[in-house]
């Protein structure tokens, strides 16, 4: 019985090894044109120079004989969009179409095979909006391929500020500002320990705001408080800024000195007044407290 039911099951296994051995087969060499690798950048700096987006494929032997009649059409696709925003068929001129009509080098040659040289998008300047997805569709008159990858275009931030402000008596507000980045920005904020440790600030509220003109990216401000207890050491404060999908990131640290907020109490002018009264009513309090229980305490 055992023996039977194991050789089933090899049997069995047999059977299927061969039919996917097959279907390999049959979509490796019997399916035509494949695209092999779609090399588009994860990420591109705005602005900069150029961005290449190279599509590669192969076709069937008798398609490569016979590029100019096997109906070979190579076209990109953004966000997958239904109409293509560039479009090549071999022996004829490359296209460049919608969000793309004038942002490309045409002349760009990504081989020498005339079923192949231009195939690739070479952007010239991009800039944030052409963030998203591309997908590259290569088709003969048989038969169809594609792939889809992502390419993020970021911009850095024009500004990047951290600000101190005195919030009431016995707290300063702690503000990091960055101006102008895309794709949304994220922020935190660290007080950095003198063992050098970065403990994240509680409280913090971050905010971003995308800029009214088109293409200018966002704003972003994260906010938190420095409460009195941690008033009394020089603290460090740490901003982070990162653009997520991208390798960006940048911080900028502000040193905090105890009395600051006492000193710019006194340019306030009757501020200042106001703070010594209050420390002065709290001592008055304080000591009266201290006689009236010494008083109730010896009676
Ligand atoms: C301090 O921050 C709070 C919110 O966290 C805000 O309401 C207040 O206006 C800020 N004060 C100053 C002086 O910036
Ligand atoms: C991206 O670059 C373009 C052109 O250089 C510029 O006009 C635009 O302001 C930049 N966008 C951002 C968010 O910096
Ligand atoms: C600062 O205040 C905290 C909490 O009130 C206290 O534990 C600490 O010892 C103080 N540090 C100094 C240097 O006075």
């Amino acid at each position: 019985m055992w023996t039977l039911d194991l050789g089933c099951t090899l049997a069995a296994n047999l059977v299927l090894s061969v039919l996917t051995a097959l279907t390999a087969l049959h979509f490796c060499c019997v399916g035509g044109v494949q695209i092999t690798a779609l090399k588009v950048p994860e990420t591109v700096v705005n602005g900069s120079e150029a961005a290449i987006l190279d599509c590669e494929y192969t076709l069937k032997p008798e398609e490569s004989k016979a590029v100019l009649t096997s109906g070979l059409v190579i076209k990109w696709f953004f966000n997958n969009g239904p109409a293509p925003v560039y479009q090549w068929i071999p022996g004829q001129k490359p296209q460049e179409l919608g969000l793309l009509k004038g942002r490309l080098d045409l002349q760009h040659k990504a081989s020498s095979q005339v079923a192949a040289m231009y195939r690739a998008l070479r952007i010239v300047r991009p800039t944030t909006d052409l963030s998203g997805e591309y997908k590259c569709t290569v088709s003969t008159f048989d038969n169809e391929d594609f792939m889809i990858k992502k390419m993020i275009v970021y911009a850095p931030e024009k500004r990047l500020e951290v600000m101190q402000a005195q919030a009431e008596q016995d707290a300063v507000n702690i503000s990091c500002r960055a101006q102008g980045l895309f794709p949304e920005p994220k922020m935190s904020l660290y007080k950095i320990t003198d063992a050098d440790q970065r403990i994240p600030m509680e409280g913090v509220n971050a905010e971003t705001r995308r800029r009214e003109e088109a293409g200018e990216g966002w704003d972003i401000t994260a906010t938190a408080r420095l409460h009195d207890e941690e008033l009394n050491t020089t603290a460090v404060i740490e901003c982070l800024l990162s653009l997520p999908g991208t390798p960006y990131s940048r911080k900028k640290s502000m040193v905090y000195y105890p009395g600051r907020a006492l000193a710019w109490t006194d340019s306030g002018g009757v501020g200042a007044w106001r703070a010594e009264i209050n420390r002065l009513y709290t001592i008055i309090y304080f000591v009266h407290y201290c006689i009236v229980s010494l008083l109730l305490a010896s009676s």
